[in-house]
């Protein structure tokens, strides 16, 4: 953690400051900012609650928690999804896309990432020189932290978007893509983002499209069954079920006209024509998705109307909600 986050963090049970307790200040000489805190404690000024900086990560949160299956999931498949190294701006595209936001006038400002997974957005973000919080309820933070730790802009926090740790009217820019839906209560958790931003601050969000043609997807015959398995053994029959339904998606993919409906009916996320992978990413980015849409707890779809209604009833401006892959809904607070 860098000193300079301590002024945007508050403990998230009762809004106090937090002091920081350390003896493990690591100071790179010539750069003052890139002074990491490794290890340590932040307090709340009364001293009755202390969260622990563990690895270089404050963390506000059990260790194990119902997100456990991203924390195995985007430890296992780290770096696949971030642009840096899979060659193609997949990421990039998507974030501006959805966003909209004018990567000149993020520099230097602060961004939260509510969601953050192994980074694949952050890096995105970070790119533009914001500095960019990052942050997630999982393990998925450690996954982060090692493949970004080398931008200075950094930081990285373990946290609850129902419990969120810092102070109102932080950020100038907040998003959180592909989260929402996996979370127990979705309205209550974009809530508890519009407070975070400053005046003109502007906002993103996604969400999977809640749709007839959604709700037919072989993953929610599936769901019922396989969100309630061990994530091991989830993970080891979805390896050896891609190996035979990937090649059975790909043929029916090349039908004429019916072959896009066709391989919708084969629960395997099946990217050939659609993503520009080489065969073993194909591969990897279908046992990474696979395990995505069957392992969560929570995948709470929705429509534009309850998105264009919370992001009214949150006071903002300028809202906007389009179809951009997902469901997006954009807004500036007043
Ligand atoms: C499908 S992943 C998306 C990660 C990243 N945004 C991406 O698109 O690659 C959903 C993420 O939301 C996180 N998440 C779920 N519930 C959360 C909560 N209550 N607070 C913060 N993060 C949460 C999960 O841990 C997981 O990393």
């Amino acid at each position: 953690m860098k000193p300079e986050l301590l002024r945007y963090l508050r403990c998230p049970q009762s809004g106090q400051i937090l002091v920081l307790e350390t003896s493990d200040t690591i100071t790179t000489p010539d750069l003052e900012s890139s002074r990491e805190i490794k290890e340590g404690w932040l307090v709340s000024e009364d001293g009755q609650h202390r969260y622990p900086i563990r690895n270089s990560i404050p963390r506000f949160v059990p260790e194990s928690n119902y997100a456990d299956n991203f924390g195995m999931q985007w430890n296992h498949f780290a770096k696949t999804q971030l642009d840096s190294h899979s060659g193609h701006p997949i990421s990039a595209k998507r974030f501006w896309k959805a966003t909209n936001w004018n990567s000149d006038e993020m520099k230097k400002c602060w961004v939260l990432d509510v969601g953050c997974g192994s980074g694949r957005f952050a890096e995105i973000a970070l790119g533009t020189g914001a500095q960019v919080v990052a942050l997630d309820y999982s393990s998925a933070v450690d996954a982060c932290y090692a493949n970004l730790k080398h931008y200075p802009n950094l930081h990285v926090v373990q946290g609850d978007i129902y419990a969120l740790p810092f102070a109102p009217e932080s950020f100038t820019f907040v998003y959180s893509l592909g989260v929402l839906q996996h979370t127990p209560d979705v309205s209550k958790a974009f809530a508890a983002l519009p407070p975070l931003l400053a005046e003109e601050g502007q906002i993103c969000v996604d969400y999977y499209e809640k749709s007839l043609k959604s709700q037919l997807l072989p993953k929610y015959w599936l769901r019922p069954l396989t969100k309630q398995m061990d994530k091991e053994r989830l993970f080891s029959l979805v390896r050896n079920a891609v190996t035979v339904l990937l090649p059975i998606s790909r043929t029916l993919g090349h039908i004429p006209l019916t072959g896009n409906l066709l391989k919708r009916l084969i629960p395997v996320a099946n990217y050939e024509g659609i993503l520009p992978l080489t065969e073993t990413q194909l591969q990897e980015w279908a046992l990474l998705d696979t395990f995505d849409w069957l392992s969560p707890i929570y995948d709470n779809p929705q429509t534009a109307s309850t998105v264009r209604l919370w992001l009214e009833q949150a006071g903002l401006k300028d809202i906007e909600v389009l179809k951009a892959g997902h469901l997006v809904g954009r807004g500036r607070k007043f």
